[in-house]
Order: structure tokens, then C-alpha cells, then sequence
């Protein structure tokens, strides 16, 4: 167990939450890391909420045992099926003092500050569009926005096989985005991890009146408001930062994945067993 408290913890079902992790690196690059993927679990999008809330429950026991002081849920599914659970009833019984927060909240609040937004898409796992989080946090913050939500549940294995950019997977967005188009969206979230290997095929399919943004991007901004509000975390800036992975499954595939999804050489990665 590590006794340095000085460590931001990424947990995702498996590699999707790279996508969000790369943009910490970008904004948030002199604090010490550790990511945890649950890759012999994944998928998480088609499990039932118990088992969801179960296998993130885990998850954070372990990024805290490794001295993580705030967690960051990168992962659509758990934080819109376990978060508010661990939130409101793990944390205070077991972790008083540290902290655990989702990628939903960030979304929904950049959507609903954005004054040109009246018609809003989400896509996302089957888990996190029938959970209805996003609909729900969106229209607490903005009642007018009105949401639209579907389950695109085919994409998550294609962009893992890394077939992101092939044709066939283009097309599946496609038939997918279809209806959505006919709803004259102003915005289109992308609900889930791994989508934003896809950000630009979205966005052509959705055309220029329509807004796909980078959730990474938006997601990383929220953090570096977040910690600059908690300084109580004791989370500070250190002159040579260190990244430590851990997964659930083989590590040579998490590493061969891994660095195509975040762009950059994964050189300390462990397996463990949660
Ligand atoms: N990480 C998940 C999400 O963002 C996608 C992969 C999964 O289904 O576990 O919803």
C-alpha cells in the first residue's frame, strides 16, 4: 500500500477511459496518476445495475488502497449506475475524507450552460441510457433542453477490435444517428468512453448544425475547476509526476491498445486481481 495521498485515480470498465484520461495529461499533466481497468470485466454496458455497482465498489477499494485521494469514474456506465450510490452511502461509511466523481455531471452541465442548446442527443451503453441519468441531470440543470437518448450498444466491441475508422463501423454510426438526425439536434453527447475515437465520423454524420463535442476536453476542465475548489484533497502539482496502470486482463494487450487510445508509451502497467 502506498502511503503518498498525492494520486488522482482513473477507473474504467477497460481501455474506453483512456479517452478521458489523455486530456488530464494535456491540462492536468503534473499530478500523479493511477488507472485502473477492469478489461476481464468489460463490458460493463449490458450488466445489471447490482453487478455494476459491485464491480465499481471494488474498483475504488483498490485505487485507494493504493493511495488515490480523489477517483475519477471515466466511465459512462458506472458512474450512471453506482455512482450516486457510492456517493451517498459507500463513501461516508468507509472514505470519509476522499472523494469519487462521474464524467455525467461535467456533460450535462456544459450542455445546459450553453444557451444555444434547446434540443440535446445522448448516446450511450444500454445501461447508461435506460438509467436515464443524463435526460435527468440535464433537465435538473435546464428544464427546457429538451433530450433525446439512444442505446448504441454495437460500437464499444468494434472500437475495442480497433475498427473505429472502417467502413463497416461508419455505417453502423450511421444507421444509428439516422433517426437522431431527423430530430434536428442542436448538440449530440457522446454518452460513453469510447465513442470519441469516432468524434469526427460523428460529426460529419450529424452535420454542421449540430454540435459534437470533445468530452474529454470538457470533462478535464471540470476536474482542474474541481481541484482548484478542493484544495482540502491535498492534490498538488509535483515536479516529476508518476503513471502507474493496472488491469484486470492480459497487460500486453492493455499496452498495445492502450497507447493507440492514448496516444503516448504505457511503461509501468500491472495486472491485478480485484
Ligand atoms: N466504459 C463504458 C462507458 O463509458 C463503455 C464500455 C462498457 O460497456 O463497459 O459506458
Amino acid at each position: 500500500m502506498s502511503t503518498n495521498k498525492n494520486i488522482i485515480g482513473i477507473f474504467d470498465s477497460g481501455l474506453g477511459g483512456l479517452s478521458v484520461f489523455k486530456y488530464f495529461l494535456k491540462k492536468l499533466p503534473q499530478f500523479n496518476y493511477i488507472y485502473l481497468g477492469d478489461n476481464a470485466r468489460v463490458p460493463y454496458g449490458g450488466k445489471s445495475q447490482e453487478v455494476i455497482y459491485e464491480y465499481t465498489k471494488e474498483a475504488i477499494d483498490f485505487l485507494f488502497s493504493q493511495g488515490a485521494n480523489l477517483i475519477i469514474i471515466a466511465c459512462n456506465t458506472a458512474s450512471a449506475e453506482a455512482l450516486k450510490k457510492i456517493q451517498q452511502e459507500y463513501l461516508p461509511q468507509k472514505y470519509p475524507h476522499q472523494k469519487v466523481l462521474g464524467v455525467i455531471r461535467p456533460l450535462a452541465e456544459a450542455a445546459s450552460q450553453n444557451k444555444k442548446l434547446t434540443r440535446v442527443g445522448v448516446i450511450g451503453t444500454k445501461a447508461t441510457i435506460s438509467s436515464n441519468v443524463y435526460k435527468t441531470e440535464i433537465k435538473k440543470l435546464n428544464p427546457q433542453i429538451k433530450v433525446f437518448q439512444l442505446s448504441t450498444p454495437l460500437l464499444v466491441p468494434l472500437i475495442e477490435e480497433g475498427w473505429a475508422h472502417k467502413p463497416e463501423t461508419k455505417n453502423i454510426l450511421k444507421s444509428y444517428l439516422t433517426p437522431l438526425k431527423t430530430k434536428h439536434l442542436d448538440a449530440l453527447i457522446l454518452g460513453c468512453t469510447h465513442y470519441p475515437f469516432m468524434l469526427s465520423e460523428a460529426k460529419k454524420i450529424m452535420g454542421r448544425s449540430c454540435l459534437v463535442p470533445n468530452t474529454g476536453r470538457i470533462i478535464a476542465q471540470s476536474l482542474k475547476d474541481y481541484l482548484k475548489r478542493h484544495l482540502e484533497l491535498e492534490l498538488t502539482p509535483v515536479f516529476k509526476p508518476t503513471i502507474n496502470f493496472y488491469t484486470t486482463d492480459d497487460v500486453k494487450q492493455f499496452k498495445k491498445v492502450g497507447e493507440k487510445f492514448l496516444g503516448q508509451k504505457i511503461t509501468k502497467i500491472k495486472k491485478i486481481t480485484l
